[in-house]
């Protein structure tokens, strides 16, 4: 059924690890999602929640899902079948509550939420915890169903560069001279059905061919060159940014906090950024730790693959808002705000086509390794588990989500909330519902980030808390990292954690007693607080 460990394929070692996880990290998430969703909610506060769930939910679960893939060395549905135990009182007790609730929902013709509530109990019940691991592959097919499309724009934005650079800047003056007409060039584009979809497909294409070479040739020879060209990048545009006329508004907006600009659902937007971010909650470095090594270092490449995406994201803020505001432009535009942006910035400079040209050159290389290991989730449990062979698995998965995409590509209309070509969806969903706000794009991406990701990753923190245990998870974040169990927290932060008389052999407040808390206890209820919190029964403003 599932590769032995031996005739796995590898990461070439511990650097080849952290680069490909922080190639999945490293993406739109950073520079077109972190932006747009923290100008629409307010700027400053919202950034420091999402940095809160960066802390106290995505560090801890970033490190159960690397040690599970590197324990299991499988994909994930593999990683749960492995570990859950044949049966579980809690999952069967969850599993009939849930068909409970279905039959109720049925009496009061709560169509949509009863059919949910029935699907997921009668699986909850019958796959118990392995139910999680199904959920991540779910979850890959719908978040790279929209996030190819938004991949594709990124690719037409290449194109549209080129078409500057050749009409030697004259293309340029006429569409993107300023916010209006470059907003009006941005919308024209996405609501071209040819436009979205032929661009979305190529990109599709991109991340289907990789994974269909491999993880090694494919995926990490990728990362290793690309990831440090799109920092400098950054960091060039951010120099321009601040320079700018009227740049310090926008510093003043991204950095200092405003609380009352957070609305009840921000917090679990906010939540599910940290979670998109990071690649977490649907089992996507499960996969990538199941290509480490057994003598690689799990605890610093959990660290230097958080700290890295959360320094993109900050760079790219502090690149986008100063300019957003010099330019006049609103930050809450929505989807559209650095494909609106960025060009105007980038016409008003010297070779301003050939920076414009790099920079989404880049951004679709972010988005390409992002996507490759959505991808890679999906097909790793057709090899492991069905026993495709990789090609097929590639070439299927990547042909359904493609199509599955289309819908996303042409539901997106003039002001970017419609059905357009969808309006048979559109009532269905409304009918199952009681409303199909946004567009399908939002629908999918609402769903998967904001909601499937942050229950995976509960799930997830509680399965390696209570189900596999803190202890086993430990011995195996302990080879290749011993001493990260033992390290008293204390000392470490006193800067003493090589001093020999702190060496005592009763430590009690170690980094790994500090880690077992946060899984078993404080990740899941602030997901759980999270997701109460949205639904408006806490704290309801
Ligand atoms: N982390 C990616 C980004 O920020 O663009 C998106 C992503 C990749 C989400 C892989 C989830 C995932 F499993």
């Amino acid at each position: 059924m599932s590769n032995p460990e031996q005739q796995r394929e590898h990461w070439s070692g511990n650097l080849g690890f952290v680069l490909a996880a922080a190639g999945s990290a490293i993406g739109l998430g950073n520079i077109w999602r972190f932006p747009y969703v923290t100008g629409e909610h307010g700027g400053g506060a919202f950034v420091l929640v999402f940095l809160v769930c960066v802390a106290v939910i995505g560090i801890p679960v970033m490190l159960c899902e690397i040690s599970l893939g590197r324990h299991t060395q499988r994909n994930p549905v593999g990683a749960f079948h492995k570990l859950t135990p044949s049966s579980s009182t809690f999952a069967h007790l969850l599993g009939a509550g849930m068909i409970v609730a279905g039959l109720f929902l049925l009496v009061f013709r709560d169509w949509g939420w009863a059919l949910i509530c029935l699907g997921l109990g009668t699986a909850v019940f019958r796959y118990s915890w392995r139910m999680v691991g199904g959920m991540g592959v779910v979850a890959g097919f719908l978040i790279l169903s929209f996030y190819s499309v938004v991949g594709g724009w990124t690719i037409g934005y290449v194109v549209e560069m080129l078409r500057v650079l050749f009409t030697g800047g004259a293309y340029g003056q006429e569409v993107f001279s300023d916010a209006a007409s470059s907003g009006e060039r941005f919308v024209n584009l996405v609501v071209s059905p040819v436009w979205s979809i032929v661009n979305h497909l190529v990109f599709m294409a991109l991340c289907t061919g990789i994974v269909y070479a491999g993880v090694r040739g494919g995926i990490e020879r990728a990362a290793r060159v690309l990831m440090p060209l799109l920092l400098i990048l950054l960091l060039a545009l951010i120099v321009r940014g601040v320079s700018l006329p009227g740049a310090v508004e926008g510093i003043r907006f991204f950095l200092t906090p405003d609380f009352s600009q957070l609305g009840t659902e921000s917090v679990l937007i906010a939540m599910g950024l940290a979670f998109f971010s990071l690649s977490l909650g649907m089992g996507a470095m499960i996969t990538y730790g199941s290509y480490v090594e057994r003598n690689q270092n799990l605890f610093t490449a959990s660290l230097a693959v958080v700290g890295l995406d959360v320094l993109l994201a900050l760079l790219a803020g502090l690149a986008i808002f100063p300019a957003v505001f010099a330019v006049g432009m609103e930050p809450t535009q929505g989807p559209g705000l650095v494909f609106v942006l960025l060009p105007t910035v980038f016409i008003g400079i010297p070779y301003g086509a050939l920076w414009g040209l790099l920079f989404f050159v880049l951004l679709v290389v972010a988005a390409w390794t992002s996507g490759i290991s959505l991808l890679e989730v999906v097909t790793a449990y057709f090899v492991d588990e069905r026993g495709w062979t990789r090609p097929r698995a590639a070439l299927t998965c990547g042909g359904i989500i493609a199509a599955l995409g289309i819908l996303s590509a042409v539901s997106v209309d003039a002001d970017l909330t419609g059905w357009s070509y969808l309006g048979r969806l559109q009532r269905l969903i409304t009918w199952c519902f009681g409303a199909a706000p946004g567009s399908f794009f939002d629908l999918v991406e609402n769903v998967s980030s904001n909601w499937l990701l942050p229950l995976g990753g509960m799930l997830i923190a509680l399965f390696v808390g209570w189900i596999w245990g803190t202890r086993q998870a430990l011995e195996e974040i302990r080879h290749g990292s011993r001493n990260f169990g033992d390290v008293h927290v204390v000392s470490l932060l006193a800067g003493l954690k090589d001093d020999p008389s702190h060496n005592s052999p009763v430590h009690v407040l170690t980094l790994a007693s500090v880690w077992g808390i946060f899984i078993r206890f404080i990740s899941p209820l602030a997901v759980l607080l999270a997701f109460l919190h949205t639904i408006g029964w806490l704290f309801a403003g």
